[in-house]
């Protein structure tokens, strides 16, 4: 079965607590496990940027449950390729805080300083997830 990477973005539902980051990510890392779906998921600025790598039938199933999740709306699909390798194989879902998507890495995907996925490119949010990932490799399990 080949290899696909999903980006989208979206933003929390009014509120959303740091309990329920907590709570997304263990269902995300406990079912990708058994899926053997990788990624990573960013969230800044009340707006999640998630990577998702797997087989096509995982990644679309776990895109669908992401879809009807009603801690966020406005989900956007922002990439869908199928790619020869996986980029973040080492992670479940490693998750990216806030503290770490600086104003520079901004800058250099968007148009601001700002973290808003929703004006980016497929291709500058794909670059800024593997920017972040370089950066925090070794920090996140
Ligand atoms: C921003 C966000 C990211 C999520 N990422 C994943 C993920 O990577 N894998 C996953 O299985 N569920 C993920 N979820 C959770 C799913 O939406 C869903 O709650 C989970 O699959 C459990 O489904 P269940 O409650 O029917 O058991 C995410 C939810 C949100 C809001």
């Amino acid at each position: 079965m080949f290899l696909v990477r999903l980006i989208y973005a979206s933003k929390i539902t009014d509120g959303f607590g740091p309990k329920d980051i907590e709570n997304i990510l263990q269902s995300a890392r406990t079912y990708n496990v058994k899926t053997h779906v990788t990624g990573m998921l960013c969230f800044s600025n009340k707006y999640f940027l998630q990577c998702l790598d797997g087989s096509r039938t995982a990644v679309n199933n776990t895109y669908q449950q992401i879809l009807n999740d009603k801690r966020h709306h406005n989900v956007i699909m922002l990439n869908y390729t199928q790619i020869p390798e996986r980029e973040f194989e080492k992670w479940s879902m490693g998750y990216v805080p806030q503290s770490r998507v600086t104003e520079s890495l901004n800058l250099k995907f968007s148009g601001s300083v700002d973290f808003n996925p929703f004006k980016m490119s497929g291709e500058s949010a794909h670059l800024l997830m593997l920017a972040l990932k370089d950066s925090i490799t070794g920090a996140i399990s």
